[in-house]
């Protein structure tokens, strides 16, 4: 009864409040008595906000992955070393379980979420667990498993310990449907591969239980993520990570999608910054929950290009894989970032020659380039 009383108190506008310059639905999960069967009817909610002086104490699912490990560099260095809690299903390397605090974490084990989360006090997440586009379509079950069901578990325990929690999507959350150049935040998506259909249902996720719970979920589209240290982990715009490598080190390198294929491209501590900022980004900047960020968009042709410029005889090729070529073309050429730079001040640092200039510098061709120019 006190649930139906509570609901219909929601359904007539009595239960709202203004928040992110929004108007968004009050409803305490208690009075929900469960989030989707998981939560037991006499938990109490327990918040684990920290005040407003304390730093947050986050965790990190899928950490060993391209991009988590420089996410909790960063974190630790903004938020102390032991506040950043890194795990993954995978045995970390030495240095990194050196590096920090390091746990095992199966997000497809709800109980010891509820675990980790209470043990450690943790109050931010960093989602980071997924099968990407490439590796989820040749194995379906699994993406369907770890993308879905597996952020379920996180949204569920984020929800009843009211944490921040970010989710990272992606490029591949639109489809040849969508407007490609550029995509705007807003459009029709309708994409083919269980990856993006799996970061589509993560974000309306997200923004259902930000309106029915209260969640503070805050999610970012990524373009293609361009690391050196960290390897990619079976995207469709891997060759974007490869290509440097095989330029410093071969002088060729074959390339699995057409020359003429444009994607949006970021630099990963471009990326891993702007998930930072949008997390500490204050409530009221906030219009929306998810945002594109952009900052620069190529073909594999002009990528080649510009490495020509530090490597002069650098020769690329083509074999064109017909799954990852078929992916890219229904993905976006280009993003419309505006609102993240108006709401809260989204600036990419690293364009096209900063970002091949620092990539062959890392792989060692600094020498090759110094010859060349
Ligand atoms: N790298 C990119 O270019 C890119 C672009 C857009 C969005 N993203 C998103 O950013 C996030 C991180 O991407 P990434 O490139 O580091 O991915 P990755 O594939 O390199 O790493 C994902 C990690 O998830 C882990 N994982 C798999 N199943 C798990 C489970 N059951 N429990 C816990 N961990 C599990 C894997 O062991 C792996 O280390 C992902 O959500 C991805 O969708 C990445």
């Amino acid at each position: 009864m006190l649930v139906l009383g509570m609901l219909k108190l929601v359904v007539s506008g009595t239960a709202q409040s203004k928040a992110s310059g929004r108007w968004k639905l009050v409803l305490p999960l208690r009075f929900l008595g469960s989030s989707p069967c998981r939560i037991p009817a006499d938990d109490s909610f327990h918040s684990t906000s920290l005040s407003e002086t304390e730093p947050p104490r986050v965790f990190i699912t899928g950490g060993l992955g391209q991009l988590g490990i420089g996410l909790a560099g960063l974190l630790r260095r903004r938020f102390g070393k032991e506040n950043v809690i890194l795990s993954d299903i995978k045995k970390p390397p030495a240095h990194v379980f050196h590096s920090g605090p390091f746990i095992y974490a199966n997000i497809l084990d709800y109980k010891k979420l509820r675990e980790i989360v209470v043990n450690h006090r943790i109050s931010w997440i960093f989602h980071y667990s997924a099968l990407l586009s490439a590796v989820g379509e040749a194995n379906v079950a699994l993406a369907r498993d770890v993308n879905i069901t597996g952020l379920h578990n996180i949204l569920d325990v984020a929800a009843e310990f009211n944490m921040r929690l970010f989710v990272p999507s992606t490029i591949g959350a639109f489809g040849a449907t969508s407007p490609r150049n550029p995509a705007p935040d807003l459009c029709i998506q309708r994409p083919r591969t269980i990856y993006g259909v799996s970061k589509v249902h993560a974000e309306l996720m997200g923004e259902y239980y930000y309106y029915r719970y209260g969640l503070d979920f805050r999610c970012l589209r990524y373009p293609g993520i361009i690391s050196a240290e960290s390897q990619p982990g079976g995207g469709t715009t891997d060759y974007a990570v490869q290509i440097f490598h095989d330029a410093a080190k071969k002088g060729t390198f074959e390339c699995n999608l057409k020359a003429s294929t444009r994607l949006p491209m970021m630099y990963i501590s471009d990326c891993l910054r702007a998930s930072l900022e949008v997390m500490e980004a204050p409530a009221e900047r906030l219009s929306m929950r998810t945002y594109n960020i952009s900052a620069m968009s190529f073909t594999p042709e002009e990528l080649a290009r510009a490495i020509v410029k530090h490597i002069p005889d650098f020769q690329i090729t083509y074999c064109v894989d017909p799954l990852r070529q078929a992916i890219a073309e229904s993905w976006p050429m280009k993003l419309d970032d505006n609102n993240a730079r108006m709401d809260w001040g989204w600036k990419h640092d690293f364009d096209l020659p900063q970002l091949v200039a620092t990539m062959l510098t890392f792989y060692g061709a600094s020498t090759r380039c110094a010859q060349a120019n």
